[in-house]
């Protein structure tokens, strides 16, 4: 079976203090993985040392970074590396963000340069994909979503392919409370595999895990992710929630 995912992205939320907290909580709320099952936690760059003593031990549970520079090192201030993160103990990173996309201009040739570097390490990018409302609208979602794909991902080989966990979050659907209902969610995912299929076949295409981003709840991840070609969930406001979280992560199937 396919790696069924939880993903947390705090984004730039909590101090370290509250951070600590949280992961105390969540530590403590019952929650179980299977062995096809696994949470990631896309923590704030300076908290990926605390993320990684409370959480690094735990079996199927990894710590992420929200981002990465495409250069290994370098005369870069303030930014920070896959290197970097793969020396903390860290593999798997968020790339193209629709938030990195908007407010930092990264466009789909600089993340076609982030998967390499990600990948190039033997780290495991979670790539991110998904519509504005005006495009949801227009009924155009999929091949603006396909151009995404094949814009950032279709240089890669199969065997590169398949290390790729993606994201889909329509950016009307992102810290809204407007959710993509369940059909629409399986209905683009499916459209997603299937272009991935084009490129790789359906062997390997069936081997990515497609996750759902977009005001994922306890109340409604159940029934995303019951979805054949929905593989979990990418989650924000609600993974500062111990309780939700947990939930989340006990909805994977
Ligand atoms: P929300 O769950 O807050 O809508 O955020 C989704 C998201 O952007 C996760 O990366």
């Amino acid at each position: 079976m396919r790696k069924q995912i939880a993903a947390a992205n705090w984004k730039m939320n909590l101090t370290l203090n509250e951070a600590s907290t949280l992961l105390d909580e969540l530590l403590n709320t019952p929650h179980s993985l299977k062995a096809h099952q696994e949470a990631i936690f896309a923590v704030p760059a300076p908290y990926i040392s605390l993320a990684t003593q409370k959480l690094g031990d735990k079996m199927n549970i990894f710590v992420a970074a929200q981002n990465c520079h495409q250069k290994n090192s370098g005369a870069y201030t303030g930014e920070v590396s896959a290197t970097m993160f793969a020396s903390m103990g860290v593999k798997h990173i968020v790339i193209g963000h629709s938030e990195r996309r908007e407010y930092f201009a990264e466009t789909d040739a600089l993340l076609a340069e982030k998967l390499d570097a990600v990948l190039a390490i033997g780290s495991t990018p979670i790539f991110c994909c998904g519509e504005p409302l005006a495009i949801r609208e227009a009924a155009t979602q999929n091949e603006f979503v396909a151009s995404q794909l094949q814009n950032s991902l279709f240089h890669l080989s199969a065997e590169q392919i398949v290390k790729v966990v993606i994201a889909y979050e329509p950016i009307w659907a992102i810290g809204t409370g407007k959710t993509a209902t369940s059909d629409q969610a399986q209905e683009i995912h499916a459209y997603i595999r299937s272009f991935l299929a084009t490129k790789y076949g359906q062997a390997i295409a069936d081997q990515i895990s497609i996750l759902y981003g977009g005001s994922v709840k306890a109340s409604n991840a159940v029934e995303l992710f019951s979805n054949p070609d929905v593989d979990g969930g990418l989650v924000g406001g609600a993974s500062l929630i111990a309780t939700e979280f947990a939930a989340i992560i006990n909805a994977l199937k």
